[in-house]
């Protein structure tokens, strides 16, 4: 299925030293940071991560990926990197608005290196996670080849044009992401995942060669099928022994499985092999367990290689009218939808950074991650595996028909067996991985003539489950009428809507039979901490889409009440009704979890930014997320708002998030009733005439109480620094996000601060990115300063591969300045 090893080898022994890598900087040899999977002595596999130092230009260039090209005058960075977040909003970027509105263009890295002699043995492969998009990679002025799709991973093989001693090696890769729109969000443009380095012996575990399978699951014992494809580049037959070890999150074996085969001379063997393991501790939302499936080859009494497979074991339906269960639990899948960008950082992946967006979402009782429209990073679903969400990963955004004018409708007919392959193999071992879809609002659906949607959905599902019967396979449609050519086709596990919240009543007769989820739902707007009065009236702007959005604001917010959502979506409190109604519709995914750059809907320039999030660009979570929180958790939760700075004698609507029995709302001390919610209301209100002061509520619920309160603040005095972690990797990587508050005197937030912060960093860190949550702020995310938004703002501080302190001292005209200290290790 891929493309054949270009390398065949003469027989050799084993050799038994680990060795260095070793790149090339201007004139200094730097050892990068090694990801080393094998025990000293035992399997020559080792993969490097080799993101460090980097030499970037910006511009098309003629020649630049020969060896001999002179880069000296390029910049030095480190991947990943997206040179698109670097530069400056303009509605006139080719992107669009709905593209985020920031630059494209043409890239190259190049990168060169040394490698020792003792490697001239080994086969040496590159591994790019992504690349937006359109690459072409080059080693030492050969070619490896061209990649469309930015978000598919993909490996190389560089053994045949390899120099070794004193010899430079030199990486070159061409990124174009100059011809646009081709994204209707914004993309990032770059190498903004990570690239790694593996060497091998010349028997081997094939490029996600491992597949594992779990065919029964009970709490007794769950049997295990380990599929593992073992490639040789030798000549002549190899007699192989594949040493199958199992164990559990400790590290303790818990089953074992020995083959031995004879591998012809330049071929592939799949082994196969069975294993019990008994009293299993089950993979689930809540207790995410994770196995390992350790695999070693040996040959002539030496190991040779070594590779390690997360897995988890679980057992889960879909069932046309009961919903989804795991583990022969009934559940409703509660997830989000959500892009790759994050945020200030961009497309440039980072580990931490989706862990902070996983955490924030698991905190609010999220379960499920829709990866919307595209495969995501590898980091995101090892995250997703450890921390327990349900993951639907989905491929495509678009068929063969358009989207936007030079996007992936281009490259379809050519790649789209290759990327989709390519995902299905990469991640089918996830356990968080649950439903597989093909496609997204696909064109393809009204395609009623020449019926290319129940083909195209045919061929496509059918290349799923040529390598994954395990999932069902869905495509998110948005035409929810029986005649669908996707769901006509036949072709569909698991018929997945994207909205049709009005029709949710009518689907078990109209698609009789069928199991069927929320694939995307609600796309409510909200701008973190704006309100507009009466909160209980909903704006759907406009009834006929194609009307422009006119009940908005003049400063592009819109109200945080849950009030507003677009005219085919749902507020959140519709959606989620509608979804827990429907014992039928086994979940939802909500337009989306956190805000993202691009797709401004319900304006346009100057906003830049997604407005649909639970939680905004920056992090901060609107009121909305607390209601999710007090229906989604059993954690006591009592969320009042708005805040409580008004004109005096102006009716307020107050409302309270909460899962109390009841709760008793006071105005300065004053009883202003209590509320207790009925029937399927999932907040109270209040409405008040406005007077300065506290506004506190009290929960009650059996005997615990709980409280919550705002209050009118003054004048803002005064910064305050609030890191969420205090102590971080000083490994170059790890990240501290810092919340900027403007408070009064008194310590109150103001509500609607907006001045201006400066940060001035020392020690073992630098700024990462600034952000305040906004949607319409056209500053630089990559910068020293940041004005606050409605009361708040966010540095996101880097380590710089020391130990040592980082000091950030925020300061702002007028206001006391705050300094913190954040430890690296
Ligand atoms: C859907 C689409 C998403 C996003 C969303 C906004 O139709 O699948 O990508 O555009 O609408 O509501």
């Amino acid at each position: 299925m891929h493309s054949a090893l270009t390398t065949l080898r003469d027989a050799r022994g084993v050799l038994k030293h680990a060795f260095p890598v070793l790149f090339v900087v201007a004139s200094l040899f730097v050892m990068t940071a090694v990801a080393e999977t094998s025990p000293a002595g035992g399997s020559t596999r080792k993969t490097e991560n080799i993101c460090g130092g980097w030499r970037f230009h910006l511009g098309d260039l003629k020649d630049a990926q020969a060896p001999s090209f002179d880069d000296s005058g390029w910049r030095l960075l480190d991947l990943p990197h997206d040179w698109s977040i670097e530069g400056e909003f303009n509605k006139d970027n080719p992107s669009g608005v709905s593209g985020g509105a920031l630059p494209g263009g043409t890239g190259w890295y190049r990168k060169t290196f040394l490698l020792p002699g003792s490697v001239r043995e080994k086969l040496a492969f590159i591994r790019f996670d992504g690349v937006y998009r359109k690459s072409e990679v080059w080693i030492n002025g050969h070619s490896l080849g061209k990649r469309p799709y930015g978000y598919s991973s993909f490996e190389y093989e560089l053994t045949p044009w390899l120099r070794y001693g004193g010899d430079r090696n030199v990486l070159a890769v061409k990124v174009d992401n100059a011809e646009q729109p081709n994204s209707r969000w914004y993309s990032g443009s770059g190498i903004y995942r990570n690239v790694w380095l593996t060497t091998t012996d010349s028997v081997f575990v094939d490029h996600w060669g491992t597949f594992v399978t779990t065919p029964e699951v009970s709490r007794d014992v769950a049997g295990v099928k380990v599929r593992t494809r073992v490639r040789s580049v030798m000549h002549g037959d190899q007699k192989v022994t594949l040493r199958t070890v199992i164990v559990d999150g400790n590290g303790k074996e818990v089953a074992r499985a020995v083959s031995e085969e004879n591998i012809p001379g330049n071929s592939v063997h799949e082994f196969i092999q069975d294993a019990l393991v008994r009293n299993p501790g089950l993979w689930s939302v809540d207790s995410p367990a994770l196995y390992n499936v350790v695999s070693t080859v040996e040959r002539g009494g030496h190991e040779g290689d070594r590779v390690e497979t997360a897995f988890g074991i679980r057992s889960f339906a879909f069932d046309v009218t009961k919903g989804f269960s795991l583990n022969g639990r009934p559940m409703k899948i509660f997830g989000v939808c959500d892009h790759h960008d994050l945020g200030c950082l961009g497309a440039a992946v980072n580990t931490r950074a989706l862990e902070r967006q996983l955490q924030i979402l698991k905190s609010m009782g999220c379960n499920g991650i829709r990866t919307s429209h595209n495969p995501p990073a590898p980091e995101l679903l090892d995250l997703c595996d450890r921390m327990g969400f349900i993951v639907m990963d989905e491929a495509f955004d678009m068929w063969a028909k358009e989207k936007t004018q030079f996007d992936y409708h281009l490259d379809f007919a050519e790649w789209h067996r290759r990327d989709l392959e390519d995902m299905v193999l990469r991640d089918r071992n996830h356990p968080s991985i649950f439903i597989w879809s093909i496609g997204n609002e696909i064109e393809e659906q009204w395609d009623n003539k020449d019926t290319t949607g129940s083909v195209i959905a045919r061929e496509l599902a059918g290349i799923v489950r040529t390598l994954d019967t395990t999932r069902p396979v869905t495509s998110n449609c948005n035409d929810d009428k029986a005649d669908n050519n996707l769901i006509r086709s036949g072709a569909l596990d698991l018929l997945g809507f994207s909205y049709g919240h009005d029709d949710y009543h009518l689907f078990p007769e109209r698609f009789p039979g069928q199991k069927l989820t929320g694939s995307e739902t609600t796309s409510a707007l909200e701008t973190r901490g704006h309100y507009d009065m009466p909160s209980d009236s909903i704006r759907r702007w406009p009834t006929r889409w194609d009307k422009p959005f006119t009940g908005g604001n003049a400063d592009n917010t819109v109200s945080a009440y849950d009030n507003v959502s677009a005219p085919w979506g749902a507020t959140h409190e519709e959606g989620l009704k509608l979804v827990k109604k429907y014992d039928y519709i086994s979940g939802m995914f909500i337009w989306t979890g956190f805000d993202y750059l691009g797709e401004p809907t319900p304006y346009g320039w100057p906003s830049r930014s997604s407005y649909f999030g639970i939680v905004d660009l920056a992090g901060f979570p609107k009121d909305v997320y607390y209601m999710y929180k007090s229906e989604w958790t059993k954690d006591p939760v009592l969320h009042i708002f708005p805040h409580w700075n008004w004109k005096s004698g102006q009716v307020v609507d107050v409302w309270a998030y909460t899962n109390c029995e009841e709760v008793e709302l006071f105005l300065n001390g004053k009883s202003m009733g209590v509320r207790k919610k009925t029937g399927d209301q999932l907040h109270l209100m209040w409405r008040l005439t406005y007077e300065p002061g506290t506004l506190k509520a009290v929960g009650r619920s059996g005997g615990g109480v709980l409280t919550d309160e705002v209050k009118t603040a003054g004048t803002a005095a005064k910064i305050v620094l609030e890191p969420d972690r205090k102590v971080i990797d000083g490994d170059g990587r790890d990240l501290s996000f810092v919340t900027v508050k403007i408070l009064d005197e008194k310590g109150t937030l103001v509500p609607d601060a907006d001045n201006m912060v400066h940060f001035k960093l020392s020690g073992e860190g630098k700024i990462a990115g600034v952000d305040n949550g906004s949607e319409t702020d056209l500053g630089p995310f990559k910068a020293d300063y940041r004005k606050a938004f409605n009361g708040l703002a966010l540095i996101v501080v880097q380590s710089e591969g020391k130990a040592g302190t980082i000091h950030v001292e925020a300061s702002s005209d007028g206001l006391k300045s705050s300094t913190i200290d954040i430890g690296t290790r």
